[in-house]
């Protein structure tokens, strides 16, 4: 993948602000609650017996904030995803027996709660910027599938 000297500003400028923790619980909430299939994985949880349940969870808060953390060893490896996630891709292909797709449907939620905190000055380059981002990750994530 080439990046342009502004798509990397752009990104690196909004995730300077972003808070981990926030958007990762809500990003994490906001996929298990429109994607239900994606509890199954979430077994051990506890409660994610209803949008309120899920969006309460602590260990939903928690998990979501180690995701949104790793996510952002792309941020700060732009030129080398691939290799950042490679044993990411291991864990989840052969321990979790995560569906790929779900890499694409989880990055497209992080976009829009991104979009939801910084309103307008989540710009269309941006959003161009932080898709193409989501892509990439996916890919990364999807690589060691077999
Ligand atoms: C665990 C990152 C997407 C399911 C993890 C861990 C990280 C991570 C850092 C912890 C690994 C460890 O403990 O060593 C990511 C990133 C994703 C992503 C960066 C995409 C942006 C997904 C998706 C699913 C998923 C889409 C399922 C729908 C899981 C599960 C665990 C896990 C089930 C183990 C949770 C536990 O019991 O502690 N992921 N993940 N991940 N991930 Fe992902």
């Amino acid at each position: 993948v080439h990046w342009t000297a502004e798509e990397k500003q752009l990104i690196t400028n909004i995730w300077s602000k972003v808070d981990l923790g926030v958007v990762g619980g809500e990003a994490l909430a906001c996929m298990l609650v429109t994607y239900p299939w994606t509890q199954r994985l979430f077994t051990e949880f506890g409660n994610l017996s209803s949008a309120q349940a899920i969006l309460g969870n602590p260990r939903v808060k928690a998990h979501g904030k180690k995701v949104l953390t790793s996510f952002g060893d792309a941020v700060k490896n732009l030129d080398n995803v691939k290799e950042t996630f490679a044993k990411l891709s291991e864990l989840h292909c052969d321990k979790l027996h995560v569906d790929p797709e779900n890499f694409r449907l989880l990055g497209n939620i992080i976009v829009i709660v991104l979009a939801g905190h910084f309103g307008k000055e989540f710009t269309p380059a941006c959003h161009a910027a932080f898709q193409k981002l989501t892509a990439v990750v996916s890919h990364a994530l999807s690589r060691r599938y077999h």
